[in-house]
């Protein structure tokens, strides 16, 4: 079969590569793609904000099936778009893409059917907002309503730091994303990713994962979209994913079904693993970016028959095999980033670092220019690795990063810290 991946970062690389492992491909293509991608894959420069023309080219080449990556093409309804054209398309609909697309109508949800999640209140006036926040005190939450690339979320510490928000987000310093906010309680607890697949009526449970969201060492700086990633995540136990799938997934699916909006892709459950349990931050529509590359890296079945079930409505009985190692990936990113920061900086010596055993190196933001690897991108490199141990996996990871030569790029040194300081070393 012909397939066709829509996006251009790590998280589409990574998908690309297990997908062009599959007996199941004849033509993988990839719109945009970047320099990476296009070893696994054709990549087409087609916009995928222009569904017209993304139909136009499957039907074209004969497409039988489309795997759409990133969130915006799946808010503004791509999957739709190719259904009614008649071609197979995985990710949810637009209707369903609002559980990511509207952080107001996922928390209605929840409140509607007893998911446990911070207690929240929704707003589109400043003056509420602020009595809110006093009569709530710091810290507290302030998030904007729709898509705002990671930059919609303000954990205040103080009453002062939530009104400056408040005004900022309702004020449009985020655009239309802040048209409406979400002011909740601030959690406590350990965060973990929690991914499963869904075919409208069932949840396939795939891995868990934990990500880096700050930009440097310690956690400290601005966040980021994901500074890198491991899985499995050690807090997310047997039992704990259980409960978040029949406390959380499974009651949202019913719910998304029960109002005509069925949700079938990839649902990536955001979780605060509180002492009472695990507590819903937020819904991805998508695969994370980067936790996509670590559970790509650790799934031993073909990924194409999964997702086609996804669509198909038949992942009842289906299942998916993992591997026990630990996947782990490091970004690096463009100097400046996730502020300004250049293009065109040549990045050498990727040979070198993909020889070290069991390294794989996923990338994002490059572009090749005359035979030369280039950055083209904030994040530009996922360089991960497997292991026995999240230490194991670590230290393959810096040895090929190690072997890199990118002087305009960094990275942080301290990916897996919080799970290496729970492990006993390999004996
Ligand atoms: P989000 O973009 O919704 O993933 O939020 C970004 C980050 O803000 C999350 O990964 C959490 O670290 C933090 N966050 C969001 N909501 C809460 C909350 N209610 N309590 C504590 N931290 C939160
Ligand atoms: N790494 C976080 C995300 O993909 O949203």
């Amino acid at each position: 079969m012909n397939i066709l991946i829509i996006g251009s970062g790590g998280r589409e690389h990574a998908l690309a590569w297990k997908i062009a492992a599959s007996p199941l491909v004849d033509q993988l293509y990839c719109a945009p793609g970047n320099a990476g991608i296009a070893r696994e894959a054709q990549c087409v420069a087609l916009d995928p904000a222009d569904h017209a023309a993304v139909i136009a080219f499957c039907k074209a080449r004969a497409i039988d099936f489309v795997v759409v990556g990133p969130e915006a093409p799946l808010a503004a309804g791509l999957v739709d778009g190719l259904e009614s054209a008649g071609i197979k398309a995985f990710g949810p609909t637009k209707a369903a893409a609002r559980l990511e697309g509207s952080k107001g109508f996922t928390k209605d949800l929840c409140r509607a059917h007893d998911i446990p999640t911070a207690a929240y209140e929704r707003f589109t006036a400043v003056a509420p907002a602020k009595a809110y926040v006093r009569a709530h005190g710091a810290p507290i939450v302030i998030k904007a309503d729709g898509l705002a690339a990671g930059k919609g979320v303000v954990v205040a510490q103080t009453v002062a730091e939530a009104e400056s928000a408040i005004e900022m987000i309702l004020g449009g310093g985020l655009g239309d994303a802040g048209a409406e906010l979400v002011i909740e309680e601030f959690l406590v607890g350990e965060e973990a990713s929690f991914f499963v697949l869904c075919d409208g009526e069932t949840a396939l449970p795939l891995a868990t994962a934990q990500d880096h969201k700050r930009a440097f060492d310690g956690d400290k700086g601005p966040n980021t979209g994901g500074m890198g990633a491991y899985s499995p995540a050690p807090v997310m136990t047997p039992q704990m994913s259980r409960r978040a799938l029949d406390e959380i997934v499974l009651p949202t699916v019913r719910a998304m079904r029960g109002m005509g909006a069925p949700y079938k892709g990839v649902l990536y459950a955001g979780l605060m693993i509180t002492p009472d349990g695990p507590k819903l931050i937020e819904y991805n529509v998508r695969f994370g970016d980067p936790e996509c590359q670590v559970l790509m890296l650790r799934l031993v079945s073909d990924l194409v028959p999964a997702l086609m079930a996804a669509r198909d409505g038949l992942l009842k009985n289906f299942d998916l095999r993992w591997s026990p190692e630990v996947a782990l990936t490091v970004v690096m990113a463009a100097h400046g980033y996730p502020g300004h920061y250049e293009k065109g900086s040549v990045i050498a010596g990727l040979n070198e670092a993909e020889k070290i055993d069991e390294v794989e190196i996923f990338h994002a933001g490059t572009k090749d220019e005359r035979g030369h690897i280039v950055a083209n991108g904030g994040r530009v490199l996922n360089v991960s690795a497997l292991g026995k141990t999240v230490s194991q996996a670590r230290d393959r990871a810096y040895a090929a990063i190690d072997r890199i030569r990118w002087p305009d790029g960094f990275c942080r040194r301290d990916i897996g810290y919080q799970a290496i300081a729970r492990e006993k070393p390999l004996g």
